[in-house]
């Protein structure tokens, strides 16, 4: 970091627009393999939440690396960067009020791990896209795995890059035992059960 910063204070804290609000502000950390189904259930909550006029926004691995993140590769290097400037975005998504629901990979438990010590500790919610990898490469939704296994595509997760599993995520949810909608009902039974939304 550089020196001669000074941190400024917004005139407008996060309490005050939790409160406007009405509701708490929080990173869904959605991590799984690619193609465990992270963006569907990411967005099909995004949606709930918007029916119940909670303030939400979805960041996508995807969509995320066509821009602020356009520079970055799959080394493990580059998912770290990817995972640490996805981290500091959310945090300022909490800060603004909202519920951010991130859809990333994000392979490593110790990139998982500093984004939870970025925010409060009930500010950081791990949910486990849980899938088995035979049934993401079965889904095989954007052709990569078959991509992967023809050594068209290196370092993808699952093949020849490792994924780490959350070993006590807040919520694992199983997408291929489990409809979208049973999904969804799980998650958003969570955030009442916590009282993050009424
Ligand atoms: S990471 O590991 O968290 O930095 O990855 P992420 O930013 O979520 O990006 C994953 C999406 O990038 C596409 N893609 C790959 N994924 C894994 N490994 C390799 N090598 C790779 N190359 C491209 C793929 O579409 C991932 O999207 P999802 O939605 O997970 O399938």
């Amino acid at each position: 970091m550089s020196k001669n910063l000074t941190w400024h204070h917004t005139a407008i804290t996060k309490e005050q627009r939790r409160k406007r609000n009405g509701h708490h502000s929080c990173i869904l950390w959605f991590t799984g393999l690619s193609g465990s189904g992270k963006s569907t259930i990411a967005n099909a909550v995004s949606k709930r939440l918007f029916e119940l006029g909670i303030q939400n926004y979805v960041l996508d691995g995807d969509n995320i690396r066509h821009g602020l993140n356009k520079d970055l590769g799959f080394s493990p290097e580059d998912r770290t960067e990817n995972i640490r400037r996805i981290g500091e975005v959310a945090k300022l998504f909490v800060d603004s009020g909202q519920f951010v629901l991130t859809a990333f990979i994000s392979p490593f438990a110790q990139d998982r791990q500093l984004v939870r010590q970025l925010v409060e500790d009930d500010e950081f919610i791990e949910i486990y896209v849980k899938c088995p990898l035979n049934e993401c490469e079965k889904r095989d939704p954007k052709g990569l795995y078959k991509k992967a296994r023809n050594g068209e595509i290196r370092d993808f997760t699952g093949i020849d890059s490792p994924y780490e599993e959350p070993v006590s995520p807040e919520l694992t949810i199983e997408t291929h035992l489990h409809s979208v909608e049973e999904c969804v009902n799980q998650v958003i039974s969570y955030l009442y059960s916590r009282h993050f939304i009424h």
